[in-house]
Parts: C-alpha cells; structure tokens; sequence
C-alpha cells in the first residue's frame, strides 16, 4: 500500500486560522443573535482600488478576443509587472532590483511556503517568536522541524520578542541556523525595525552563510523615516536575502491573489559538492516546473497600482486601515490594556488582561464583547499571554469593538 509524507502527519491537526474560524463559527452557531465583530485573520474589507478595477475589467475585455487574448503567461510574470515593481518599489527608492530578479506569484503566503522547496531539508532553521505559522508549519511538512514538544519544535530555533526585549529578536547564542525568518513590518507584533536593528541580522547572515527569508508583505503599512521599506536597503543583502512582497494587504488583493519575490543574482548556495549554485536560477527552474504564474488578469490589476491614480487609491486604504489601528491602539489604552505594534503596521497586539492565557482571553472577549481576535498562543510560545487585533475591519466595527471591550472592563 502507499505510503503518506509522514512530516504532514505529525502537524497539529489544523492551521492556525483555521481553528480560529471554526471556533468563530461555533459560536455563531450557539449564539445565532450575537453579532461577532472579526479582527482575526488578517483580510482586508475595502475594494480593491478603481484603477485596479478599471484595469482588471480591460484584462477581461482582452481575454474576449483573439487578438489581444493572453493564455500562458511567462511563469515568472509579465514584463509589464516586474518592469514596474522594479522601477516603483525598488529603483524609484535607490534599490538596484533587475526585473529579472522579480518573480511574480500569487502571493506570499505559497511564495514563503514553498521556498524551501530548493533548500536542503538539513537546513537548520530559526523564526522569531511569535511568528507567522506559515514559516514553521512549512518546515515541518519539509522535516527540517524535529518533533513538538509544548508548543515549539525541538529543531527550529525560536527568537523570542516579547515586551521584556522590546520586541527585538536577539541575534541566536549557540548554534548558527542556515535560515532565518524575518518578517517586518512584524506579523503578528505589529512591531517593526530600524534600519541599523535590521543591518545586525544581515551583518550576521554575510558573516555566517545564512539566509534570511525577509517577508515584506506589510511594507506600505511604513509611515515612520527609519524603518525600512526592504532588506536591500541594508548593504550586502543581495548577498544574503531572498524578499517577499504581496499586494494582499497593500492593494486588497488578499482574494484576487498576486505578490511577488525577489531572488538577487548575487544570493549562491553550495550544493553537495560545495559548487555555488544561483538561487535565482533555481527558483526559476522550481517556479517553471511548479507554477504557470499568476493570472494576467491579476497582473494586469496590479499594475494598475503603480500608476499615480493606483498610488494615491491604495494610500488612502492603507491609511484608513491605519487610522482603525490608531483607534484600537488608543482605545485599549485607555482601556487599561498594555497595547504594542500598529504604527507601521495593521496588526494590535495586546496583552491579554489579568494573566489571562491566549485562548481564555479569545474565549472571553468573543463571550462578552462579541469580539474575535487571534490568540498570541498560535503564533508560537512566546505569544501566550499575548492576543492580536487587525486593523482591517471597517471604522465603525473598529469603533464599536472598542466600545465593546471598554464597557467589559477586563
Ligand atoms: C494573518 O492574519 O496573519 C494573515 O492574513 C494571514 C495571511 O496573510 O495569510
């Protein structure tokens, strides 16, 4: 008889915001009257943005006619996209990125997931923690995890950043991981990072030979001068950095699907017999084999976002989500509540009142307020204790919700 991936069997048995929407769902079954106000997983309630709009519908127009009908695009996306992230996300900033270095997808989640695929599964991993469960459970399913032992696996290296370090992963004493995760503007913290705390970790990868997998996917949430907008900002980082972005949140394409990856020249890894190999060339040959990239309809949409139009329509969005957060970073406050995060950034992360665990508090605040939040718990050990709220839903629900959680006084 066939036999299964055992690495998949030894994962918990859902994904974190899986168990979050049944839980959710619960509820609403066992509280049909109750009106639940969702600042779980991190989606995005606006829509997407008229040029954005305007562009999709003339994609589709194309797509009618055989003179301007697209099938296969090219697996690493069209020209069209790559030339104008390179110029506007990169170039426009003082970033030498080639748009041969861009390599569309449709989107970061599968992008950081999958990227191990052309790593050595004898790589040996570090993430910060609490972190987002993507990192860790494409890991496992890799096995490069080792086993689960009270809520951390025994072979990935946990950085914690909690209050007690202000939220700034300590470089790892000990062994040297051969990856390392990092994602800033931070999912689930809020938190983010200067560019001289970000240069420590690049100075450390170039010194070491270690990867840093920088996932980007919250960079238009930056309004503050010193904190970067991308790890090629810090020098030797084309050296050491492979860079995730995604217009999920900065453009609501979090249902239309598209995002992007950038694999510099310069990024060689050794392979069996200690030749250097270019990461860009495989990545291509993963993505051509694996992929069909993503649809020209998406692309064309996001494109659509470089333009000054896009520009100005998705900065509006992304401020109106920040005002949100801006509500509930003041709102808990005020509420007593120890409150980090949502500055740079769409996610609150709070302290959960009393000493409460992450889920007693998730239980209690859909319970009493109606409320639904991710409980930091999920998103690694050093979470617990710790609860997160996006930002993402409207301003009245936003408003509401704090009203809510004020009048409960935890
Ligand atoms: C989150 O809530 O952390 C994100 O929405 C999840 C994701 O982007 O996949």
């Amino acid at each position: 008889m066939f036999t299964l991936n055992d690495n998949f069997c030894i994962l918990p048995e859902s994904y974190l915001f899986s168990e979050v929407a049944r839980r959710i769902n619960a509820f609403k079954e066992s509280h049909p009257e109750a009106d639940v106000i969702r600042m779980g997983i991190g989606d995005v309630t606006l829509p997407l943005c008229p040029a954005a709009i305007e562009a999709m519908h003339k994609a589709v127009d194309d797509e009618s006619s055989s003179a301007t009908f697209h099938g296969y695009g090219p697996e690493q996306g069209y020209p069209f996209l790559r030339d104008a992230i390179s110029l506007h996300d990169y170039k426009n900033r003082g970033i030498d990125i080639d748009p041969s270095e861009i390599f569309v997808s449709d989107g970061a989640k599968s992008d950081t997931g999958n990227f191990g695929d052309i790593l050595s599964a004898d790589n040996t991993v570090a993430v910060t923690d609490p972190v987002y469960p993507v990192y860790v459970d494409t890991n496992v399913m890799a096995g490069r995890a080792g086993i689960l032992a009270d809520g951390a696996w025994s072979k990935i290296q946990y950085l914690p950043v909690t209050a007690a370090n202000g939220f700034i992963p300590q470089l790892p004493e000990g062994d040297v991981p051969d990856i390392i995760y990092l994602c800033y503007p931070n999912n689930p913290t809020g938190t983010t990072l200067t560019r001289d705390q970000l240069k420590v970790w690049v100075d450390f990868a170039l010194e070491h030979g270690s990867l840093i997998l920088f996932d980007s996917a919250y960079e238009s949430f930056i309004r503050e001068e010193d904190v970067p907008h991308s790890i090629y900002e810090i020098e030797g980082a084309r050296k050491c950095a492979v860079e995730f972005r995604s217009f999920s949140k900065t453009a609501g394409f979090t249902g239309v699907r598209c995002g992007y990856t950038v694999v510099p020249k310069e990024l060689k890894a050794l392979d069996k017999e200690g030749k250097e190999v270019s990461l860009n060339h495989l990545w291509n040959r993963r993505q051509c084999t694996k992929f069909n990239g993503a649809s020209y309809v998406s692309q064309r949409g996001a494109a659509a976002i470089f333009t000054p139009e896009g520009q100005r329509q998705v900065k509006e969005a992304v401020d109106y989500y920040l005002a949100n957060a801006k509500v509930l970073r003041e709102g808990l406050a005020e509420a007593g509540m120890e409150v980090f995060g949502g500055v740079n950034a769409p996610y609150v992360w709070i302290k959960a009142p009393g000493g409460m665990s992450s889920w007693e508090f998730f239980d209690l605040l859909l319970e009493k307020c109606n409320v639904a939040g991710t409980p930091g718990s999920g998103f690694g050990p050093a979470g617990e204790g710790y609860f997160r709220l996006t930002a993402f839903n409207t301003l009245e629900n936003t408003i509401e919700a704090v009203r809510r959680i004020k009048a409960a006084s935890f």
